[in-house]
């Protein structure tokens, strides 16, 4: 059964989907994208995702494609026709179509493209179960990571230096030592006395959607969360740390930069928190 993608207007098989060569988010990374996770059949926090969407194409002033409920209808159709009862779906868009200039285009129709993957939720929990090795790179992206854009160079890099120092992640660290957040995931900490911290999101981070449905679970399951900035030092002293984002849910982390984080094995409020994410996180069904 071919995979399917949803490319300006059309539904095609994603191994011939393309868009032309002067799409601007080819050429400049003139684009916004969101990725929503898909869990049990369910599209996790499709409201908050097309809201921050929306945030992310105002702030760049690119105008929707299309209806934000047209939007959602291709959403659910692309998990469909993929069978995706768990794994992701993406979107991605462009400010359109037109001959290499900087300025903006007049008149240009932005571009939507639209996919899904299936995930093996067996490899996600061994992964959690395990928990997962971070490495801190210096903080060398644009200021405006608030703003879910496709230029994510600085975080293609990060992320590949993670991987071949064995670890899952990479964290960005700003020059006074704190940590900003990972290359695609919110970084938590849990103190001694079991309070959650993260940084907060006005402050050179991206508004995970993760995240701020973690402050829903938090507050129902009587946990307290302070926005505040940490330190790597902090972080490595600290009873558990943690990752967040659509791709990972709550994934626990035991290592930061070979040093092991408490003892070394993943947390037990990381591994709750991510127990009861689906009870709380909104399900739209595809
Ligand atoms: N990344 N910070 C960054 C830099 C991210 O790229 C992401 C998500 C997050 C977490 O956001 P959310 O909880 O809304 O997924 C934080 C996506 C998953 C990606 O780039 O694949």
């Amino acid at each position: 059964m071919p995979r399917i993608a949803y490319v300006n207007g059309r539904y095609v098989r994603h191994a011939v989907a393309a868009v032309h060569i002067e799409d601007r988010g080819y050429q400049f990374a003139d684009g916004v994208y969101e990725v929503c996770e898909v869990a049990r059949g369910f599209i996790m926090d499709m409201t908050r995702h097309l809201d921050r969407l929306d945030r992310s194409l105002g702030h760049l002033e690119i105008a929707w494609p299309m209806s934000r409920k047209a939007l959602q209808t291709i959403l659910r159709e692309v998990v469909k026709r993929n069978h995706v009862v768990n794994g992701m779906v993406y979107l991605q868009v462009t400010r359109g179509v037109a001959g290499r200039d900087h300025v903006f285009p007049a008149a240009v129709r932005s571009a939507l493209v639209v996919t899904a993957k299936r995930s093996d939720p067996a490899v996600a929990l061994a992964r959690a179960e395990t928990g997962v090795k971070v490495i801190t790179v210096p903080e060398n992206r644009w200021e405006r990571v608030d703003i879910k854009t496709v230029g994510l160079l600085p975080n293609v890099l990060a992320k590949q230096k993670a991987k071949l120092a064995g670890a899952y992640e990479a964290w960005f660290v700003d020059p006074d030592g704190t940590v900003k957040e990972g290359a695609s995931t919110n970084a938590w900490i849990v103190t001694k006395d079991g309070k959650l911290v993260t940084r907060p999101a006005e402050s050179g981070i991206l508004r995970g959607i993760t995240r701020t449905t973690l402050f829903d679970l938090a507050a129902k399951m009587g946990l307290t969360i302070e926005e505040r900035s940490f330190s790597v030092a902090e972080a490595k002293a600290a009873r558990e740390a943690f990752i967040t984002a659509a791709t990972t849910v709550v994934m626990p982390v035991v290592a930061i930069d070979g040093d092991p984080v408490a003892n070394g094995h993943p947390g037990s409020i990381a591994l709750s928190l991510r127990g009861s994410f689906f009870d709380v996180a909104e399900k739209t069904r595809a």
